[in-house]
């Protein structure tokens, strides 16, 4: 008789245990960029064919800010555009998904301080060069690219960790489980840091603003993380996507299996049972188990996003800025006087700003995304902090053919006083752009969506997955941090 009943519910919670994972869930994604067409691509992969439907919200283009512009029937990048050897996720979807790469191209640059080059490479080979650089910052410069391979190495942790399914609720947290440095790497700028550290002023002035002003458009003040992460991207193997890097976006949502509905979502209303409502443009509204943000969310960008519902003590203000960087792409001839060169064969190809307070903070030459011209482009990309005037767009170039302009808020104005960010905003309410405030960049976007892919994975239980029973118990290792 006893044996009898404890069968019985033995049987009734299986079940119960049974009905809990056959509910396939529904999850809306909120944002057709990397991030959203990542999170995709990642809950299919924990979910299996059939564990998961998944809804993607996308009011533009597929790739948000990977974008390309049409100039005289070529496309440029005019967004995210160079891609570093070691972002193993997006080198990993690649092959995946059968994108290639489109090699960048080999360049020369020079530091500008708005009258006069302070440094200058030769159009000769690299190891004149390599002695020029040495010359003017000594020993320092090689043991930057230490300091910063370090920094890099040991973020490169996360991805064991994400390997063996760890998923973490902040991006404070999620530095800290990857290696306690980064996590204080947010909290001091990079200038400090780096004098701290014995480099140079003059290297810190010169190569390093440079360096932060072409990938950020702004200063040293950033904190000591982002900071490494550009100059990570001065670094050499750098690569982008052959046809565009919004192939990446769209070809993850493709192969995610997610059905996109090309509306403006304007709220996220949290219904009384603990689901969600999205609400889009037309009055549409369908139900969720969860919700992905997957855009970014400050002061001066999406502030009007609102929730709906929620308990008083959610309390989720948009905070900080965007930064706004202008893309202006021009056709035409730079003008090798305004520069001080004697002759237009002398012109670098990458001019690089020391300083954030001029009409520009770089230009540099630019390839379309497809094919390998055989001859130096004249199409040139130059990045400022406001829209550039025809008449200093005419005193840069000697001849203009095409002007194409892009105004982005590009990402996060940075500050050493670093918030806490959440990736888990609610319960089954994730936003994977918080790790923007770490640091932007296409590899970051997709440690952040596979975070929160990996979160909703766990919140949401056992699922009905392919996976191996290694895999599961991996899986439900609990993270206390
Ligand atoms: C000029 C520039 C240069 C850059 N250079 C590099 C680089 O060289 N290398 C690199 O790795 N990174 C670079 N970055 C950063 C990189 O582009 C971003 O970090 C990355 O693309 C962000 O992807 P995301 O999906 O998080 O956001 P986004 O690409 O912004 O995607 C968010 C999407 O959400 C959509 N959306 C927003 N609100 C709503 C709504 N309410 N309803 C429906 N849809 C909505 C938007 O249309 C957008 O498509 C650069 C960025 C810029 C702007
Ligand atoms: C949407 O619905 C609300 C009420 O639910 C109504 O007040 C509003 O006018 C509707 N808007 C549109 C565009 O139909
Ligand atoms: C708020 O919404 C309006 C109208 O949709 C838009 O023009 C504006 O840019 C939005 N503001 C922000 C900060 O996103
Ligand atoms: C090029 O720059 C020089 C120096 O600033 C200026 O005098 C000249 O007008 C410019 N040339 C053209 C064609 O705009």
């Amino acid at each position: 008789m006893r044996a009898k009943q404890v069968f019985g519910i033995f049987l009734l919670s299986f079940c119960l245990q049974l009905e809990v994972n056959a509910a396939v869930p529904r999850i809306g994604v909120i944002g057709g960029g990397i991030g959203g067409t990542g999170a995709a691509y990642f809950l299919r992969k924990l979910f299996g064919p059939k564990g998961i439907k998944i809804d993607v919200y996308e009011h533009g283009a597929i790739g948000g800010r990977l974008a390309t512009v049409n100039v005289d029937g070529f496309e440029y990048e005019t967004g995210g555009s160079v891609i570093h050897p070691k972002n193993h996720y997006v080198v990993g979807i690649m092959k995946e998904l059968g994108l290639g790469r489109r090699k960048t191209h080999e360049s020369t640059f020079g530091l500008y301080d708005g009258n006069r080059f302070l440094f200058r490479e030769a159009n000769t080979w690299n190891f004149i060069n390599t002695l020029k650089i040495l010359w003017r910052y000594g020993i320092n410069v090689i043991t930057l690219q230490d300091y910063v391979s370090d920094m890099l190495g040991k973020f490169e942790r996360i991805y064991g960790l994400q390997k063996s399914g760890f998923a973490f609720p902040s991006v404070n947290d999620l530095m800290a489980g990857t290696d306690l440095e980064l996590a204080e790497a947010l909290h001091v700028s990079l200038k400090e840091a780096l004098l701290h550290e014995g480099f140079s002023k003059l290297l810190i002035d010169e190569l390093v603003t440079a360096a932060i002003a072409v990938d950020y458009g702004q200063t040293t003040d950033v904190h000591q993380f982002v900071g490494s992460v550009a100059l990570a991207g001065a670094g050499a193997g750098l690569f982008a996507v052959e046809g565009g890097n919004f192939k990446l976006p769209v070809k993850m949502l493709d192969a995610s299996g997610a059905t996109l509905k090309k509306v403006h979502v304007s709220s996220i209303e949290l219904l009384n049972t603990g689901k969600y409502l999205i609400h889009s443009t037309g009055n549409h509204s369908i139900k969720y188990d969860a919700v992905i943000m997957a855009f970014p969310y400050a002061e001066n960008i999406n502030s009007n996003f609102t929730f709906r519902n929620f308990p008083s003590t959610f309390i989720y203000e948009p905070s900080g800025n965007y930064h706004r960087t202008v893309s202006t792409v021009v056709k035409g001839e730079l003008n090798h006087t305004f520069f001080g060169f004697e002759d237009a064969a002398d012109v670098v190809d990458e001019i690089l700003c020391v300083r954030t307070d001029l009409a520009f903070n770089s230009i540099g030459r630019i390839y379309p995304v497809s094919g390998t011209p055989n001859k130096k482009s004249d199409v040139w990309k130059v990045f400022s902090q406001v829209p550039l005037s025809r008449e200093q767009i005419d005193s840069l170039f000697k001849s203009v053919d095409k002007i194409v302009v892009k105004d982005w808020l590009a990402y996060p104005h940075y500050r050493a006083d670093w918030r806490h960010d959440k990736f888990r905003v609610h319960d089954n309410l994730y936003h994977i752009n918080a790790i923007e405030w770490a640091a932007s960049a296409m590899e970051m976007s997709l440690v952040g969506a596979k975070n929160v892919a990996l979160s909703f994975y766990h919140d949401w239980g056992e699922p009905i997955v392919e996976a191996t029973v290694e895999e599961t118990v991996k899986l439900n290792l609990k993270v206390d941090l």
